[in-house]
């Protein structure tokens, strides 16, 4: 019998992305952005697509299905219902959207064939769907309740429902324009972020401000119900039929305009992520109470964009009902795209699914292109840099060295991660215990704000020695308290030091990964899914006794994560990164020739 495939797409909303199961069997997956250097890349994911065929040796002919992760004409009557609604006031975005909407998105079928040559039958599934299937297939659990909570779909902005065996089925949803996560994001945009990317960064912000505006976005902004439903005030909003997130009544609440990107923050913004990240908590947390009453289960799937917030998650875990989760990496909209060609494989195709307890089918993410020695050295070559050749564990051993020395380190090994964190395949790595390497590794080589937090990836048995976790997290996706044997409690003096100026007031033995709050984003690492970067941190742990290093995503603000051994290069050379580990390959940033930068790369990715 041949080998079945299905092709998964998300595309043209933002982070388009594509997926290709062989017999159920997540392959390869991909984000179009990673491809085409433009983050959050929205549109039809050729090059994604190309990826995934490439790396299964076959040609679209060969495709039994393509999936697509939503149904563009339901979206397209929420657009036509919502304007005419509101008409004339949202005329101004009719006009920018309409036309995009009739090109591109109603005609998907006819973009596969043109772009394609793919000639069979396209199924689509609902948003939520996508994400909910997402969660549940790919996870270890036979049974589980499942919770999707993103900005919006078709109709819905959230849904919950159950997932069984080899099906799952939705039970209730929430509309537009009620949204958690437009709630967010238009916090994101007032507090001067870029909205669907930024949402991270108002995390991060968090805890420098005080929950002050809680009351007040309670009582103005969102009618929120015991159960976790509720309505949103759309006076407060600009997005239903404008172009900005946010209105009049929306500054006068919180006293001004919205900050200018890239102005110097104030605490008023600090105290406005406290409080959105406040009110996001609480909400996740009655949802999954409900959930967790309505459907008797005691596991939980997450995915939908809100469920990238961490620091609710962790919340849930620690004080939530459920005793397990399982969080979809590519929680975002580029996990429909695995979500879709899943449901077409187990729902459509009525095929049945193994469950691995304790192992979900995600290999890890590490589901991207990766690249031959002799590739990467063919690449190095045409760049004119100097390297040597390390192999396996002398390599490791190398870069552990210069890890304990303070050396920071990029890291190009493998398969490239699925979604959007660097797992230790595409990462810039560094000594957590250095007290330096915070402020360095956010202002020399990632060229971001300094308010920044950075995670932790450590060896998945030593995850209790350092920090308050009783699970497994393996995609980055919890944050937990730093251990409390471990914490430096703050002097007198230094507690009044204001908002940004704690960042240097050193609070463990691990500065560089314990954040303001004494909290940390924790990836684990163990043997199975991630040889050799478990390899790599263990060999950290022989020289230092650390079982830890410091993991930021390999790329400078702005860009997507590099994908290949030449972005690899370019990043390297462009940042204060001492050490480049590619494949088989060490590059000492000292004996590389001048860098020469054609056009102005700074303001391509917005950097000051
Ligand atoms: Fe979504």
């Amino acid at each position: 019998m041949s080998d079945a495939y299905i092709l998964g797409i998300s595309a043209f909303y933002h982070d388009s992305a594509a997926c290709l199961l062989r017999n159920g069997e997540i392959v390869a997956a991909a984000q179009e952005e990673r491809f085409t250097r433009k983050k959050g890349d929205a549109s039809f994911p050729i090059q994604a697509v190309e990826y995934c065929l490439r790396s299964a040796g076959i040609g679209a002919a060969d495709l039994a299905f393509v999936g697509f992760y939503d149904k563009p004409l339901l979206k397209f009557e929420r657009l036509l219902e919502t304007y005419l609604d509101i008409a004339p006031r949202g005329f101004q975005s009719f006009v920018k959207a309409v036309p995009l909407w009739l090109k591109d998105k109603l005609y998907i079928d006819r973009q596969l064939r043109d772009a394609l040559k793919f000639e069979g039958e396209t199924l689509y599934a609902e948003h939520h769907e996508s994400h909910a299937a997402s969660a549940f297939f790919p996870s270890p659990f036979e049974e589980a309740a499942i919770l999707t909570v993103d900005g919006v779909g078709e109709w819905a902005t959230a849904a919950y429902g159950v997932g069984r065996g080899n099906d799952l089925e939705l039970h209730k949803e929430i509309h537009w324009a009620d949204s958690l996560g437009l709630l967010y994001s238009a916090f994101t945009y007032f507090t001067g972020f870029k909205v669907n990317s930024g949402e991270y960064k108002v995390m991060g912000l968090a805890p420098y401000g005080e929950p002050k505006y809680v009351d007040a976005i309670y009582r103005e902004m969102i009618d929120l119900r015991d159960d976790g439903s509720f309505r949103l005030n759309q006076q407060y909003f600009n997005y239903v039929g404008g172009l900005t997130m946010t209105n009049g009544a929306f500054e006068k609440l919180f006293g001004g305009p919205p900050r200018v990107p890239e102005s110097k923050l104030t605490q008023r913004e600090m105290d406005l992520a406290r409080s959105i990240q406040t009110v996001c908590e609480e909400v996740m947390m009655r949802m999954a109470r409900t959930v967790h009453r309505e459907t008797g289960l005691d596991k939980l799937c997450l995915a939908g964009g809100v469920a990238l917030n961490c620091v609710a998650n962790g919340r849930l875990l620690r004080e939530g009902p459920f005793k397990q989760l399982w969080i979809q990496p590519a929680a975002g909209d580029a996990g429909g795209a695995l979500g879709v060609a899943q449901l077409i494989w187990h729902r459509y195709c009525g095929k049945p699914r193994r469950v691995t307890p304790g192992k979900d089918a995600m290999q890890g993410a590490h589901l991207g292109p990766e690249f031959s020695p002799d590739e990467i050295e063919r690449t190095l070559r045409s760049q004119g840099a100097v390297f040597e050749r390390v192999e396996g564990g002398a390599l490791r051993r190398r870069v552990a060295q210069l890890l304990a020395e303070e050396k920071i380190v990029g890291w190009f090994d493998g398969r490239m991660e699925f979604g959007p964190r660097a797992l230790g395949a595409r990462s810039i790595l560094g000594d957590p215990r250095s007290p330096r390497m915070q402020a360095q590794m956010n202002l020399k080589i990632k060229f971001r704000e300094g308010f920044r937090p950075f995670a932790p990836s450590v060896l998945r048995e030593r995850v209790h020695d350092y920090f308050e976790l009783e699970c497994d997290s393996p995609y980055m996706l919890l944050v937990a308290p730093v251990k409390r044997e471990r914490q430096i409690p703050m002097t007198s003096a230094q507690r009044t030091l204001w908002g940004i100026d704690q960042l240097n007031v050193v609070r463990s033995d691990v500065p560089a990964v314990t954040h303001i709050d004494y909290s940390a984003r924790i990836q684990t690492v163990d043997h199975d899914a991630n040889p050799n970067y478990y390899d790599l941190i263990k060999e950290f742990e022989r020289l230092t006794g650390c079982g830890m290093l410091v993991n930021t995503s390999f790329n400078v603000r702005g860009e997507p994560i590099v994908c290949t051994p030449a972005d690899a290069y370019r990043c390297f050379m462009r940042t204060h990164i001492d050490y480049l580990a590619v494949g088989p390959f060490l590059l000492d940033k000292q004996a590389q020739p001048a860098w020469k930068e054609t056009g102005d790369w700074r303001q391509e990715f917005q950097l000051d």
